[in-house]
């Protein structure tokens, strides 16, 4: 993807340091790794108050109207992008989500370009999908101050209301976070998910945090401050509450040549119902999707009564209501 120089990421301050106003209140969600406990737990409040139980009629309001919402997905999504649009509906939001594909983009128009063009249509939110670290908070940087940018997954860096949904699940499950043990599993070098969801664990105050994967999939320590890598499954899995499988992302690494194969990696890190019986009696099993079924989990795990991925997924459209919600509520303040 091409991206011209104002959104070089040389020049690409630090989400963390954009994403609130000057009296705290949240303007953009870019990165979960500066929001405090507060603000973390204002925000699941709030989404839980966005769940009905299913099968019963869905929350709607008008705290959107007359607001428009873009949705830039630069890279795939299905969860991501059609939660987002349905969160927006249901607050009374008008909703743009641009083909990318079919947009001026291919005739060499720049993001910011886009940016700016559809912000002159008035659009007053953005939700962006890149591949590229640092553009959402560099749209951030470059838009109108009563504009806002939501992060909707930017590279392997954050997914911030993925961790955000995630930390409501689990929550729904253990209301306290402090004697938890949570395992995730797999590609977790590359995963902007593990990156996410483990700064909100930390900031709740998890008990203990794993990232159990091979040496090829290991991240960088620093990135994961408190976190305990391990290269083994059953180790890793030992007494665990939370189990959460991640995907192998073969869209961001290089030289697939130098990862195990298919077989090797269900082999030696595949999440099975066997395996399970070593994590504690009552683990439940996460995934944020997509999944590959037979790589990273057993497709009867997967569907089994420990697996909460479809309820991930519920979840995500009240997280997205309550993030749309509350940075809608600063712009209001202005
Ligand atoms: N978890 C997630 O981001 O899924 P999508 O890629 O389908 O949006």
């Amino acid at each position: 993807m091409n991206i011209q120089e104002p959104l070089s990421a040389t020049s690409n301050p630090e989400g963390s340091v954009l994403q609130c106003d000057a009296n705290g209140h949240l303007r953009h969600l870019l990165t979960l790794r500066d929001i405090d406990k507060q603000m973390l737990t204002s925000l699941l409040d709030k989404a839980q108050a966005y769940r009905s139980p299913l099968g019963t009629p869905v929350i709607r309001n008008k705290k959107l109207a007359g607001r428009t919402v873009a949705n830039l997905f630069f890279e795939a999504s299905t969860r991501t992008r059609a939660s987002f649009e349905i969160a927006a509906t249901r607050l009374g939001a008008d909703v743009l989500n641009l083909d990318v594909n079919m947009s001026s983009r291919i005739k060499g128009e720049s993001i910011l370009d886009t940016i700016y063009t559809l912000q002159a249509m008035q659009v007053d939110l953005f939700v962006v999908r890149d591949a590229n670290a640092g553009v959402p908070a560099s749209i951030a940087q470059a838009v109108k101050d009563y504009v806002s940018v939501v992060n909707a997954g930017e590279s392997d860096v954050s997914h911030p209301t993925q961790g955000l949904l995630d930390l409501l699940t689990m929550r729904q499950i253990y209301p306290d976070f402090t004697n938890l043990t949570v395992a995730i599993v797999g590609d977790v070098a590359h995963s902007r998910v593990a990156r996410s969801t483990a700064e909100g664990l930390q900031t709740l105050g998890v008990g203990e945090l794993r990232l159990v994967c091979p040496t090829e999939f290991a991240p960088a320590p620093s990135l994961f401050p408190n976190a305990r890598i391990l290269s083994s499954l059953e180790d890793g899995l030992r007494g665990a509450n939370v189990v959460m499988a991640l995907r192998i992302q073969r869209e961001r690494i290089n030289n697939l040549d130098g990862i195990p194969s298919v077989d090797d990696y269900y082999a030696n890190f595949g999440v099975t119902r066997d395996r399970m019986r070593g994590a504690a009696p009552d683990a439940i099993v996460m995934h944020p999707g997509p999944m590959n079924r037979g790589v990273e989990i057993e497709s009867q795990l997967a569907d089994s009564s420990s697996s909460v991925i479809e309820m991930q997924v519920t979840n995500g459209v009240a997280v997205r209501m309550a993030v749309l919600d509350t940075i809608t509520a600063t712009m209001d303040m202005k």
